[in-house]
């Protein structure tokens, strides 16, 4: 069934996580609507049957990442995921994402996410002062066009939740991490370059991926983190011959 099709049955029997880590599935009934999202889903369960229900959204528009969670066994952004789109004729099961520590009910820690952020040197690092004139990024320039998607990221962590590297090995950076550092690293005004390619070289690092695209075929905005964690292995490999790392 299409967004904005006829609703077939009245009701939806929603399946949503309750508790911690050791934690259940409660069943909540749901009344249906045209263009429901699953995001709606859950804020009908909060707002009209338990106002206990902990879950995390912000901008409901598809911009702020927050409002992630699994639906139905996969990783999606609930407030664009339209309900006639998963559900099927009558049934939703709602998790919070995966690979990560639940702090109660659909809400998980991100601490972890973003820390590896931190760790694949995810921050900027000016080469110019305030008293500089602004510095300019040729659009149509080779470096600007190889990040053109993946600056779009939203940090949701969906990719997270998909890969299963993260899964097997907790200090793999990740998909999105590795997404960040590669658009730093094709960044022109950034002076950590040498040292960003040494923070992703590891054996935590780009090349732990098995390029096996959950990542980029979960990404709700059509990123493509497994382009950009191939181009940190070409440049990786690169400074290594180059003897830089
Ligand atoms: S391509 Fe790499 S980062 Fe993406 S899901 Fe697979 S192993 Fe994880
Ligand atoms: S790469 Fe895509 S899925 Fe991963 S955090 Fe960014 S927007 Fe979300
Ligand atoms: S609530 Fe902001 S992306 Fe879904």
């Amino acid at each position: 069934m299409h967004p904005g099709a006829a609703v077939t049955s009245e009701t939806l029997a929603v399946e949503v996580w309750r508790g911690a880590a050791a934690g259940r599935f409660q069943t909540f009934r749901v009344t249906r609507s045209a263009n429901q999202t699953v995001l709606d889903v859950v804020t009908n369960i909060q707002r009209e049957q338990d106002p206990t229900l902990a879950y995390r959204f912000a901008c409901r528009v598809g911009m702020c990442g927050s409002c992630a969670m699994v639906v139905n066994g996969r990783p999606r952004w609930t407030c664009r995921t339209h309900v006639a789109e998963v559900a099927g004729e009558d049934r939703l099961e709602i998790a919070p994402l995966a690979h990560l520590p639940i702090v109660r009910d659909l809400v998980t820690d991100m601490s972890g996410f973003f820390d590896k952020w931190a760790r694949a040197k995810g921050q900027f690092q000016p080469t110019k002062t305030r008293g500089d004139d602004f510095a300019r990024v040729e659009p149509a320039s080779a470096p600007r066009r190889a990040v053109d998607a993946a600056i779009e990221c939203i940090g949701c962590g969906v990719c997270y939740a998909a890969c299963d590297v993260v899964a097997w090995n907790v200090e793999y950076l990740g998909p999105a991490a590795l997404n960040r550092a590669w658009t730093l690293v094709n960044d022109a005004r950034d002076a950590a370059r040498g040292e960003r390619l040494a923070a992703v070289a590891g054996d935590a690092g780009c090349h732990a991926c098995h390029t096996h695209e959950s990542c980029t075929e979960r990404c709700p905005k059509h990123l493509a983190p497994t382009a950009s964690i191939a181009g940190l292995k070409r440049a990786t490999v690169a400074a290594a011959l180059r003897g830089e790392l």
